[in-house]
C-alpha cells in the first residue's frame, strides 16, 4: 500500500522510488563477487528477455532448470526494495555463485565493487521511440510508478528525464563510452530481434563458453517472445496483483520494434527526432528505430 502510485522521489538527481531510495545504503556498499554477471538496462529495453537467454545458457539450456522460480528470484534485482519481501541486495546475498544480476542503474550510480571486480556487463539498449511506448504502458501496469498521465504528457517527462531511472539518452551515452574500459558486451533490442541467433553466440563468445547446436535450438525455442509469454516463470504473472496488473497490459506487452509508429503523431514525431538528434550529438552510438 505505501509504494502504490506514489511520486518519484530523488536520488543523487535521478528520479526515483522512494522506497528503493529507503534500501540505497545497503545498494551503495554492495558486496560485487569477480563471477557476477551483470545484465544492465535502461527499463523497457529487454531485461527480461536478456536475463532468460543467460539463464538458459547457465543451466546449460534446461528448460526445466530455468522454471524452477520466477525471473525476478533467478535473476534478482539490485537496487529493488520494497516493504514485505527480500530487498535484492539481501537476495543476492543468499544467491550462490555464479551469479546473475539486474540492475537499471546508470553508470554514475553503480555501486563501486562491480568496477573494483572487474565484473563482465551485458548491456542491452534499445531505440527510445519504443521504450518510451513501452515505459508508458508499464508505468500503467507497474502500480509502483505514478500516474503515467497521457501519453503525451509522458512522452514530454520521458524527454525532460522526469521518469523513474532519469535520462535514457545519458544512460545509453554513459555505458556506451563505459565499454572502452571496461567489459562490457553492449547488445541492441533491435539487433536480438533480427537475427536472435547471432546475438546468443555474441554472448557465449564474451562468456568463453561454448554450446551443442542442439542447446543452440533449445535456448532460442525457449527464449522468443510467445514462450516467454506463456512461461509464468518469465511473464511475471506472479507478482501480486497489487502491484503489477496485467489486465491493464501485459508485462510481455507486444515484444515488436516500431511499435512506436502506431502512437506517435507526426508532429511529436519530429519534435521527438529534433531533441534526439541534439542530445545525441557528438555520439558515435545508433540506433535503428524499426527493424
Ligand atoms: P513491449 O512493451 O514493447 O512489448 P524489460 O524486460 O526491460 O522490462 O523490457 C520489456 C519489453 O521487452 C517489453 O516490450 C516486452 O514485451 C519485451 N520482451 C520481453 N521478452 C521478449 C522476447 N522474448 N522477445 C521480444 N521482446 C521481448
Amino acid at each position: 500500500e505505501n509504494v502504490i502510485r506514489k511520486e518519484l522521489s530523488s536520488l543523487h538527481g535521478m528520479p526515483f522510488y522512494e522506497s528503493f531510495i529507503e534500501g540505497w545504503p545497503q545498494v551503495e556498499t554492495f558486496q560485487a563477487r569477480p563471477d557476477d554477471l551483470l545484465i544492465s538496462t535502461y527499463p523497457k529495453s529487454g531485461t527480461t528477455w536478456a536475463s532468460e537467454i543467460l539463464d538458459m545458457i547457465y543451466q546449460d539450456g534446461d528448460e526445466k532448470k530455468c522454471q524452477r522460480d520466477a525471473i525476478y528470484n533467478r535473476v534478482p534485482f539490485l537496487e529493488m526494495k520494497v516493504p514485505g519481501g527480500p530487498s535484492g541486495v539481501e537476495q543476492l546475498e543468499k544467491t550462490p555463485s555464479p551469479r546473475l544480476v539486474k540492475t537499471h542503474l546508470p553508470v554514475r550510480l553503480l555501486p563501486s565493487s562491480f568496477w573494483e571486480n572487474n565484473c563482465k556487463v551485458i548491456y542491452v539498449a534499445r531505440n527510445p521511440k519504443d521504450v518510451v511506448i513501452s515505459y508508458y504502458y508499464f508505468y500503467q501496469m507497474a502500480k509502483i510508478h505514478p500516474d503515467p498521465g497521457t501519453l503525451s504528457e509522458f512522452l514530454e517527462n520521458f524527454m525532460a528525464g522526469k521518469v523513474a531511472y532519469g535520462s535514457w539518452y545519458e544512460h545509453v551515452r554513459d555505458w556506451w563510452e563505459k565499454k572502452r574500459e571496461k567489459p562490457i558486451l553492449y547488445l541492441f533490442y533491435e539487433d536480438m530481434k533480427k537475427d536472435p541467433q547471432r546475438e546468443v553466440e555474441k554472448i557465449l563468445q564474451f562468456l568463453g563458453k561454448v554450446v551443442s547446436k542442439e542447446t543452440m535450438e533449445k535456448i532460442l525455442h525457449h527464449t522468443s517472445f510467445q514462450q516467454m509469454k506463456k512461461n509464468p516463470a518469465a511473464n511475471y504473472e506472479t507478482m501480486p496483483a497489487a502491484l503489477m496488473d496485467h489486465s491493464l497490459s501485459p508485462f510481455l506487452r507486444k515484444g515488436i520494434s516500431g511499435d512506436w509508429k502506431n502512437y506517435f503523431t507526426v508532429a511529436q514525431n519530429e519534435c521527438f527526432d529534433k531533441h534526439y538528434q541534439e542530445q545525441m550529438a557528438g555520439s558515435d552510438l545508433c540506433f535503428q528505430m524499426e527493424v
